[in-house]
């Protein structure tokens, strides 16, 4: 049995699965991409060729074979991966891999492209061979760009599949495996919604404009330049909405991402008002033509709920670099030590409830959401010690592996230039390749 991954069958032709597809072709593989209808899916495909930068050229997009899953199931016979990118919806996936189940060939892998939809829910009750050749693999939009791939294995998944899925990923596909375990949100998402959700409501608590928020929650941090609110202009406050709607039935019980699970007052009008972000014209920013033809943009202020034009925020010099941020005591250092100190404590709380070391957490917060540094990175920037006895004079518990490095007497994350970091046992090992 070969253990090359040849043919790949994508089911779901919408953004991600067409990306996915897009990209396996773009790699010289053999694709199969199913929809409900053969229309949708070359729909998909010819989304990839559209636009200023098309995804593929036309020559790829043409190897690609399009279906529907009612006539060309059949297809995915033959096909050594097989990958799910339909809706967010359990019992649709349940249903297909079914369905795949039944015409798969022996050796063949499955994994849903799920972003919130725990795997063992996916598998629960399905045939033992299903649940050895079944992962996870998480792709970010849009996939063509975007190098992180979170891949989570289940329960029953083996070592074999795990390890072709990840070959496969790192070096055809030459993505940015990232191995996540199978908790909520996984790795990426689940500490940068955190961020974002807690950052609509710090940024509220703290009276900054807009842009001031925007200015700090980027270059100083090492972050997008989108900063924070432009950010969620970018993904949707209906999306954000639906996040924490998924945050709040699967986070445990006592996750302190449960304070933030309902949008700030402002945030909840704005989305029952259809201010949701890019794709409805505006959210927090929104560009606007005047009279003379010239565009312009215009920000949403939170306290007078109204448009105003757009004012570039001026940070002192003392304000662009995080480690003298975090430990001043003005307005915009407050605010960046209180989202920045919780998200990096959050960071830290969850080795290793959502990974086993804390190099998989930096990878994913920087392949998958363009960070400069990982949580981890940033704290040893900020000296990890002295972070620490910040947390505790502010009544904050230190949990975690920031708790496993001041009980080791270790000083930084990271030692050695990066190649080696700290692990849970309190001691140093070498950084995977
Ligand atoms: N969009 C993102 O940024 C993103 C990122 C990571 C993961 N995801 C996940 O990837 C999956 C797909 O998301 P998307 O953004 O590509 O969605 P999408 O809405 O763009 O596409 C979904 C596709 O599923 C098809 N579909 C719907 N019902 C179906 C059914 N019963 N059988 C077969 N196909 C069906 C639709 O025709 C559509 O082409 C979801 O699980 C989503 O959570 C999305």
């Amino acid at each position: 049995m070969s253990q090359k991954i040849n043919r790949i069958a994508v089911i779901g032709a919408g953004t991600m699965g067409a990306g996915i597809a897009g990209l396996c072709a773009a790699k010289g593989r053999e694709v199969v991409l199913l929809d409900m209808t053969e229309e949708q899916a070359r729909k998909g495909v010819e989304r990839l060729t559209q636009g200023r930068r098309p995804a593929i050229t036309e020559e790829m997009a043409n190897s690609i074979t399009t279906g529907s899953l009612q006539d060309q199931l059949s297809l995915v016979a033959d096909c050594d991966w097989i990958c799910e990118a339909v809706v967010e919806d359990l019992g649709i996936k349940r249903d297909l891999f079914a369905r795949l189940e039944e015409v798969r060939k022996d050796g063949s892998i499955l994994s849903t492209n799920t972003s919130g939809i725990p795997l063992r829910d996916i598998y629960k009750d399905m045939p033992e061979r299903l649940q050895q050749d079944i992962a996870v693999t998480h792709f970010f939009n849009p996939v063509h760009i975007m190098k992180l791939v979170e891949l989570v294995p289940g329960s029953k998944t083996s070592s074999q599949t795990t390890r072709r899925l990840a070959d496969f990923l790192d070096n055809t596909l030459e993505k940015g495996t990232v191995y996540a375990k199978d908790t909520v949100n996984f790795i990426g998402n689940r500490i940068g919604c955190f961020w974002m959700l807690a950052g609509l409501h710090k940024a509220a608590d703290s009276g900054l404009s807009v842009e001031t928020v925007d200015a700090l929650m980027s270059k100083p941090i090492g972050l997008p330049a989108t900063g924070l609110y432009g950010l969620i202009d970018l993904i949707g406050l209906d999306v954000m909405d639906f996040v924490a709607k998924n945050l709040s039935a699967n986070l445990p019980s006592n996750d302190p991402g449960r304070s933030f699970l309902t949008l700030p007052q402002t945030e909840a009008q704005m989305l029952s008002d259809g201010q949701l972000g890019r794709k409805s014209g505006g959210g927090f920013y929104k560009m606007v033509k005047g009279d003379d033809g010239e565009k312009s943009m215009e920000v949403f202020d939170l306290t007078n709920k109204a448009w105003r034009p757009m004012i570039k925020a001026q940070l002192e010099t003392s304000h662009t670099d995080i480690s003298q941020l975090m430990y001043n005591d003005d307005a915009e250092s407050k605010f960046t030590c209180e989202l920045m100190g919780t998200t990096l404590q959050y960071a830290s709380a969850l080795v290793p409830e959502i990974s086993d070391d804390i190099v998989n957490i930096d990878r994913a917060m920087k392949w998958g959401f363009n960070w400069d540094k990982g949580p981890f990175e940033l704290m040893d920037s900020i000296e990890p010690v002295k972070f620490a006895e910040m947390l505790k004079t502010r009544g904050v518990q230190v949990d975690g592996i920031l708790k496993v490095l001041i009980d080791s007497n270790n000083t930084s994350f990271y030692q050695a230039d990066g190649s080696e970091f700290l692990g849970t046992d309190g001691k140093y090992h070498k950084v995977p390749a």
